[in-house]
């Protein structure tokens, strides 16, 4: 209520003489008037997405598959013995850490999370519903073979879900939902080479990558420019969505959907580092994005992640040593998954939190809150 008189000191209504404008009422209500142009329209469309509820998403490659075990890009190969554990470990990981019922779930995805706590106080009511330990959650994965894999152990149970408005749902825990538009970024003639042969094979194509990253086009394949274009529909849904959502995508695609929820300029975009085994949790909020990131499988549990880019090809990573070195000489992978309490003492302890901030001038996310 002190925010909103703060705000009626300052702001003042606008009518429709006063020109087109899109209100929105207590994020229910939308007036949109005399608005034309297909930019503007969209931005309405992006507006009416948005929400100031809280979410979390969680970002993650594929486990280790085999064109990235061999340094080739691309490709469609399935998931090597490490891939496949880090498949397993996730599971657990979106069972025990994503899918745990949150204080903060009752603004929203009420029910589950409310009859959760109640079950808290008074142990007497909603005894032996198994539901109740669980807040609905949404999976996403490229249409590709490993993003499928590495999502393949995560459980779908299904019970009763009502949303903010009332309705009620029978939820599908972590339905998958494989998108195209999460498909890595495509190399065309150079997809399923190493660095080195393309390098070898094409040097002017080779150089002009180094020399623009964001804008380069491989031939016959994409440039970062044209995956920030596919990725539009899907910022929107997640600007939608209410519920934590689970992304098993690649490196490409999780730089551009990262930058964009931290507010990078967009040529850093190509150089932020996603690295393999990782889940990276984002929390928007009104001023900036918090970020916590679990790491699942340490580096020396793996053989080689296949991950050694040419240097000049990732400035920020240099900034930051270790996430661009490659691994070498590394004992076996363990062949059993963790038990539950080990991995999750694991991931808590690799935390590493940090608190980032939009780029100052992003309008939208700098909008106040409604
Ligand atoms: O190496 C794994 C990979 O996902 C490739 O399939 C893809 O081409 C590459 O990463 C994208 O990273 P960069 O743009 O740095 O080459």
């Amino acid at each position: 209520m002190a925010r909103r008189a703060n705000y009626e000191k300052y702001y003042e209504t606008v009518d429709e003489e006063d020109g087109p404008f899109c209100k929105i009422i207590n994020s229910h209500k939308y007036v949109v008037h005399n608005i034309r142009g297909y930019l503007s329209l969209k931005v309405v469309h992006f507006v009416m997405n948005l929400h100031t509820l809280p979410r979390t998403f969680y970002l993650t490659r594929h486990g280790q598959s085999e064109y990235n075990l061999l340094g080739k890009i691309g490709g469609d190969s399935g998931l090597t013995p490490a891939g496949i554990e880090y498949a397993r470990r996730l599971a657990i990981f979106a069972k025990e850490e994503i899918a745990r019922p949150r204080p903060e779930d009752q603004a929203h995805n009420g029910e589950v999370a409310k009859a959760f706590f109640r079950k808290e106080n008074d142990d007497s009511e909603s005894k032996g519903n198994e539901a109740n330990k669980e807040r609905p959650c949404r999976l996403w994965t490229s249409t590709l073979r490993r993003t499928q894999e590495t999502a393949q152990f995560i459980d779908h149970s299904s019970f009763n879900h009502t949303f903010d408005n009332g309705e009620q749902f029978e939820w599908m825990q972590f339905r998958k939902k494989p998108r195209r538009n999460l498909d890595e970024l495509y190399a065309g003639t150079c997809d399923g080479m190493t660095y080195q042969e393309i390098q070898d094979v094409y040097p002017e194509e080779f150089a002009r990558r180094q020399a623009d990253k964001l804008s380069y086009r491989y031939p016959r394949g994409e440039s970062y420019m044209d995956v920030t274009l596919r990725l539009e529909p899907l910022a929107q849904e997640m600007e939608r969505i209410r519920e934590p959502l689970l992304i098993v995508g690649h490196q490409g695609i999780l730089r551009i959907v990262y930058a964009y929820f931290m507010g990078l300029d967009r040529k850093e975009a190509p150089y932020v580092s996603i690295p393999l085994n990782n889940v990276i949790e984002l929390t928007p909020h009104a001023y900036g994005c918090h970020e916590k990131r679990y790491c699942l499988m340490m580096k020396e549990e793996m053989l080689a992640d296949g991950q050694d880019e040419p240097v000049t090809s990732m400035p920020v990573a240099a900034k930051n040593p270790g996430s661009a070195t490659p691994i070498t000489n590394m004992p076996n992978t363990p062949s059993k998954a963790m038990d539950r309490t080990q991995l999750l003492t694991r991931a808590r302890k690799s935390i590493q939190e940090i608190d980032a901030n939009y780029a100052e001038d992003d309008a939208i996310m700098n909008a106040p809150s409604c």
